[in-house]
Parts: structure tokens; sequence; C-alpha cells
């Protein structure tokens, strides 16, 4: 150990970084060896990198840009729909599609004391958010006459919570061999002095790497190869936090696989030019997403001969791939987006500081800068009121108020 020591000591005070072992002397044994091993495996480089850029913020020209095409479920002709429901229906019913809910996110705006898919939104049946998920698909399983897969991912700091409350729940009803956990990266967060800091233990702050961790972590948990194994095809890839979420959906399946395109997404429409949502583009003609930072606004405002936003096709986080182009993505490392949030560290005097402002970084990957490796991408616009509920703040927009009345409105008329 004390080599490690040594060892340890000498990467910190090359990266400047001594700040890490200040409170080593208060921890267990256990605890000092994890502490060492940890310091030892950061790339402290790839942190300053990151650090270096936090503030970067891309904004695009209309050169670099242009408008996706896409297609509206809802006016589709009546032939139309038929053929890709049918071709999709035809791909459940073959066990070809499985689901993955993406469940490893801090949840830190809504403020829940754990897993944000172990809430309760406040419904007269008082049923936390992943129970409404798995209703969906059991009532698809019930329709399509199989059982969809379904794969969560969770992070290193919520994984075992989420299982336990699945075990505690009796996986609610859901057969167990058809549910999978797996775990997404992370990394240490820094705060505002670029300094990487240590939780409320001593240990390394670590947070999840974001969403766009998935498809490596896929494969490195063995995802990908359970899937192939079980003759998936399609993967429906969403967010925990849309308690609307459409998972199986055969017309999204058919149509992709009717135009021959192994990538879908879904979108809505942006409610104006300047809600802050990212919408789905061309970016030197490959598909994309584009943040509402890193519009112009002449470019938000744009529209086109209709009348309608020429950037108007949100993207809800609610994409379908296949599985030959998860493969290829989760060999591709995608590039980090620092996020500044609110943190409580240990400093160096060992005391507990709560952040109430902003006060760390945070490094995260986005699902979507993986459009960017597609050749092509179908995109289908949906209805919001059916399908687009997110829980993300705990008052307010999108908060479990205005989801619970969107999932009670749309289960009314069902
Ligand atoms: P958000 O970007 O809304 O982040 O995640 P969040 O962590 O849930 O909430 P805030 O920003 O801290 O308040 C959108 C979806 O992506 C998942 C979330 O669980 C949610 O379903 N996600 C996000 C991950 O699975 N991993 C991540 O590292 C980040």
């Amino acid at each position: 150990m004390k080599e490690k020591l040594e060892a340890a000591k000498a990467v910190l005070e090359k990266h400047g970084q001594e700040q890490l072992l200040a409170n080593y002397e208060k921890l267990s044994e256990n605890d000092k060896d994890k502490l060492l091993d940890d310091i030892l495996t950061i790339d402290f480089n790839q942190l300053e990198k990151l650090y270096e850029k936090r503030n970067f913020k891309q904004v695009y020209s209309e050169a670099e840009i242009e408008p996706i095409s896409y297609v509206e479920k809802d006016k589709m002709s009546k032939e139309e729909r038929e053929k890709y429901d049918e071709i999709g229906t035809k791909a459940i019913k073959a066990g070809k599609l499985a689901a993955v809910t993406m469940a490893g996110g801090q949840g830190t705006r809504l403020g829940h004391n754990g897993p944000k898919g172990t809430f309760d939104i406040g419904l007269e049946s008082h049923k936390p958010i992943f129970e409404l998920l798995c209703e969906t698909l059991k009532l698809a399983n019930e329709k399509y006459g199989v059982v969809i897969p379904w794969y969560i991912m969770t992070s290193k700091e919520n994984n075992k919570d989420t299982v336990d409350f699945f075990e505690k729940n009796n996986y609610f009803g859901y057969p167990k061999g058809y549910i999978q956990f797996f775990k997404q990266g992370e990394l240490p967060m820094v705060g505002e002095d670029g300094k990487v800091l240590l939780d409320e233990k001593g240990m390394i702050k670590q947070a999840a790497d974001g969403h766009g961790g998935i498809f490596t972590s896929m494969r490195k948990d063995g995802v990908i190869y359970d899937m192939k194994a079980r003759g998936i095809e399609w993967v429906f890839i969403g967010g925990v936090d849309n308690v609307l979420v459409k998972m199986v959906d055969p017309t999204l399946i058919g149509l992709a696989e009717s135009k021959g395109i192994l990538a879908a997404g879904k979108s809505v429409v942006k409610a104006g030019p300047h809600e802050k949502v990212g919408v789905f583009c061309k970016r030197n003609g490959r598909p994309s997403v584009i943040e509402y930072s890193e519009i112009s606004k002449e470019m938000a405002e744009e529209t086109d001969e209709n009348g309608q936003l020429k950037y108007g096709e949100s993207h809800i986080l609610c994409n379908l791939f296949n599985i030959k182009e998860i493969e290829k993505i989760s060999e591709k490392n995608l590039p980090y987006h620092s996020a500044h949030k609110k943190a409580t560290y240990m400093n160096e005097k060992g005391e507990i500081v709560k952040g109430t402002e902003p006060n760390a970084y945070k490094f995260e990957a986005f699902l979507f800068d993986a459009f960017e490796s597609l050749d092509d991408m179908v995109i289908m616009r949906v209805k919001r009121e059916e399908e687009f509920a997110p829980v993300k703040n705990a008052e307010g927009v999108d908060s479990p108020e205005t989801a619970r009345k969107l999932y009670q409105d749309f289960w009314k008329t069902k």
C-alpha cells in the first residue's frame, strides 16, 4: 500500500490534484485502497482538456445545418400506415424487438431521493414510473403474443437501489428472465477551479457519463451479445422520465424497415421557436440534433412556405436502432459536453459543502451525437399529447404535475 500511495502522490503532484489525499487518513483501510486505485486509473489529461473546454458553446451556421425531412404519423395515407404496421407487427411478433430504458441519470432537477423510476407522480394508484413503463410493455406483450426483453440502464450510483426496487416489487409481474440491468460508465466531477472533487465519504466524486454512454456500456456489459443471442434486430431506446413513452411501435419499425434505414427517431412539434429543446436537423449532410443553445435566433425562428418552423422537430429521446448500428456505434467514443451542476462534496478540511447554486462540472456524452455516424435516419413526427410527458423539474413545466395530467388525459381516452 505504501508504494501505491507514493505512486498516487506522484500522479497527483504532476496534475496539481493533491487535494484528493487531504482526507486520506480518515478513511478505512478498504476505502484507502479503493481511493488509490481510482487515482491511479483516472485519466487526468482527459479531465484537464474537458475542464478547459467547459464554457465552449458551438454556434452553427446555415452552411453546416439544414432541416431534416420527416414523416408525420397522423398524415400517412391509410395504405401507407397499414403497410408499415404490418411490417412492424411481423417483426414484433417474431420477437425481434427489445426495449431499453435509460435510467442512469441523477435527476438533480427533480430532487427525488432515489432513482427517478421509483418516483410516484401522484396518480391515484401511486404507481411509480417504472411500473407505468412496465405496464405498457405488458400490454404490448399481450397484444403481440410475445415477451419483449427489457433492458434497464442504471449508473453505479443508482444501480443497487434500482435492482432492489424491482426485487421488492416482484418485477411488477414482468417475467424476471426478460429484465436485465446494465450499468453505464462514470467520470469524476470537478469544481470551479478544475480540481477533482471528493464525495461526502471522502472518495472520488463520480457522476454518470451521460446517456451517450449507453452504446459502449451495452457492449461492455454484454447487452449487445445477449440481444443477438435472442435474435433481436430492432432496439427501442427511451428515457425513464417520459411517462407516455411508446416503446413498442410497429409503425416506426415498419417505416424504417421499408425504407431500408437502420435508425429512426420520434419527434414532436417544437412548442415555439424558443422552447428549450434540441431539434433534429442535418449537419454536414448527416442526421443530427442541434441543441437550443447552439442554434442562432434567426435559424430558430425561420419558417418554411407553410409557416412551419424549419427546425421544429423536437428530439424527445425516443429512438429506434437496428442492432447492427448499435454494434457499430458502440465501437466509437462519443464526445463529452460539460454541464454546470449543483454538487455536494467534501473540501480539503473534511467539511461537507452543499451547493445551492451550480458549483461543479459534470461531463456527459449525448446519445444523439451518435446520429452523425449514421448514413440516414427516419424521423417520425408523433403527437405530443400521446407520447411525451416528461418528468424533469420538481415544479412548473415538465414536472410531476404536468406529466400526471398528460398521463391521465391519454389513458382516459383509451
Ligand atoms: P436528463 O438529461 O434529463 O438528465 O436525462 P437527468 O439526470 O435525468 O436529470 P437532471 O438533468 O440531473 O435533472 C434524460 C434521460 O437520460 C437518462 C436519464 O435517466 C433520463 O431518462 N440519463 C441521463 C442516463 O441514463 N444517464 C445519464 O448519464 C444521463
